[in-house]
């Protein structure tokens, strides 16, 4: 049975002190999720945050990671130095990343590759921008988005993968996909991985949907069969909205 996933995604967000006084109302507001629960927190917070979170059932996640082992790559951090300090998942691909900071498809790619080399899990974000949307471009998008970042990983790599379908009109700007064009984008991510690597893998990998997904809309996303959890912004900020984000099922 694949687990639903419901991770973080802090941002540039919180100080170290911050990082402390957040997890302290995160853990027992996520304490009945049944739901496995991440946070994804910024690279100077993971240290804090892998002491405060011992023995809860937050996991922790980074939100992005070079491709290379080591090297002249100033500002970067690779997989191994995430790795020594116990971060099992790392967001890559990130719309603000391919926006802001010009990812590609092919590093992401990169980045997904090194991050699984080292035994981290990577949560691989597609979507359309809302220009692509307009012109009927969503699914070519997102497929070519799977394809590109999928390249060259093996049938038993894909256990190690999350997708995060994020529509990037809908990040950070409270308009949310419907359910229902979530879920259908979903299985169309899906479909592409049921033709790259059968269809048990396809079936098996664990898709997210992200943006502006919060308490009041969680329930209705997480029902729908294509969705197995959400990558989330703004609202894992708050302990209460983030705690009745993974207790949608209750
Ligand atoms: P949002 O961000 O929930 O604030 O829309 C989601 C994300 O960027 O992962």
């Amino acid at each position: 049975m694949k687990r639903d996933i419901i991770a973080g995604n802090w941002k540039m967000n919180k100080t170290q002190a911050e990082t402390k006084e957040l997890i302290a109302s995160l853990v027992p507001a996520v304490a009945n999720a049944n739901c496995e629960v991440v946070i994804c927190v910024p690279f100077t917070n993971i240290e804090v945050a892998r002491k405060a979170i011992r023995g809860t059932k937050i996991k922790l996640g980074a939100q992005n990671v070079h491709w290379a082992p080591k090297g002249a790559y100033t500002g970067e951090i690779s997989a191994d130095m995430l790795k020594e300090l116990k971060v099992e998942y790392v967001i890559v691909g990130h719309s603000e990343r391919r926006q802001y900071f010009g990812e590609t498809d092919q590093s992401v790619n990169a980045r997904a590759k090194a991050a699984i080399l080292a035994g981290i899990k990577p949560i691989i974000c597609v979507g359309e921008t809302l220009s692509e949307r307009e012109e009927g471009k969503t699914a070519a998008v997102v497929v070519r988005q799977t394809n590109e970042a999928l390249e060259g990983l093996e049938k038993t790599d894909l256990k190690q993968v999350v997708i995060a379908y994020e529509p990037v009109w809908a990040i950070g700007t409270g308009k949310t996909a419907t359910a229902q064009e979530a879920n259908d984008t979903i299985a169309i991510i899906r479909k592409a991985v049921r033709r790259l690597y059968g269809k048990t893998v396809g079936n098996a990998l664990r898709i997210q949907y992200g943006g502006s997904m919060n308490a009041k809309n969680a329930k209705e996303l997480m029902s729908m069969p294509e969705i197995d959890g959400g990558l989330i912004g703004g609202a894992s900020l708050k302990a209460e909205d983030f705690g009745a984000i993974v207790n949608y099922d209750k």
